[in-house]
């Protein structure tokens, strides 16, 4: 078995897509079990998803700490009790503590939503991606999974795939295509790639 542990923050749709791929696609025959969800915030509906598919979950709310280091303590602690071969960042929304990362290495990764480098980096995260790449003007944009590194979205890329931007879209449109036509796709594979050491 290759057990991944998933760091969620939102809606939960790119935990959705690794659920459902482990019910029934590339994920159940790598041999692929998700140990642990770890949300930043109360109440997201990813939790419900991941209450739904039996799997255990949990939240770890900046809102429950005194301070940062002892937030990030206890993120780290709740990682490293699941014991994961892989971290999953899917749609976290949390800078990653760096001592997370260097206990890590090349064990954690994101999906994106654009084609790093472009639109990524501090402030780069949600709807503001999908407004960017509108407001730039570009035809194509899509997504990228990549490893975390101390940096934000610079870790080296894994997957990428490629959405085109139709007239008219708007940032929900466009991020709605991509999640769909991108996101959704790459973030399972991208795991089964290295649940079978092909990454
Ligand atoms: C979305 O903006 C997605 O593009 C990015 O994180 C956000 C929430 O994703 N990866 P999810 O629905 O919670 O997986």
């Amino acid at each position: 078995m290759f057990s991944i542990t998933v760091l969620v923050s939102g809606g939960g749709t790119n935990l959705q897509a690794i659920i459902d791929s482990i019910e029934g696609g590339e994920l159940k025959d790598a041999g692929v079990s998700i140990k642990k969800v770890i949300s930043n915030k109360e109440g997201a509906f990813a939790l419900e998803r991941a209450k739904k598919a039996g799997v255990e979950a949990c939240v770890v709310s900046p809102k429950a700490y005194p301070d940062r280091p002892s937030f990030e303590k206890a993120l780290k602690d709740e990682i490293d009790k699941s014991a994961p071969d892989l971290i999953v960042l899917a749609g976290f929304l949390v800078v990653i503590p760096e001592a997370i990362v260097r206990a890590y290495p090349k064990k954690i990764i994101n999906i994106h939503p654009s084609l790093i480098p472009s639109f990524c980096g501090k402030g780069f995260y949600g709807l503001k991606v999908h407004e960017a790449a509108l407001s730039r003007g570009v035809k194509v944009t899509g997504a990228t999974v990549h490893f975390v590194d101390e940096g934000t979205d610079t870790g080296p890329i894994i997957l990428q795939k490629a959405v085109n931007v139709e007239e008219g879209d708007t940032p929900e449109i466009l991020q709605q295509r991509v999640m769909k036509e991108a996101e959704h796709i790459i973030l399972p594979h991208a795991i089964a790639l290295l649940a079978t050491n092909k990454a």
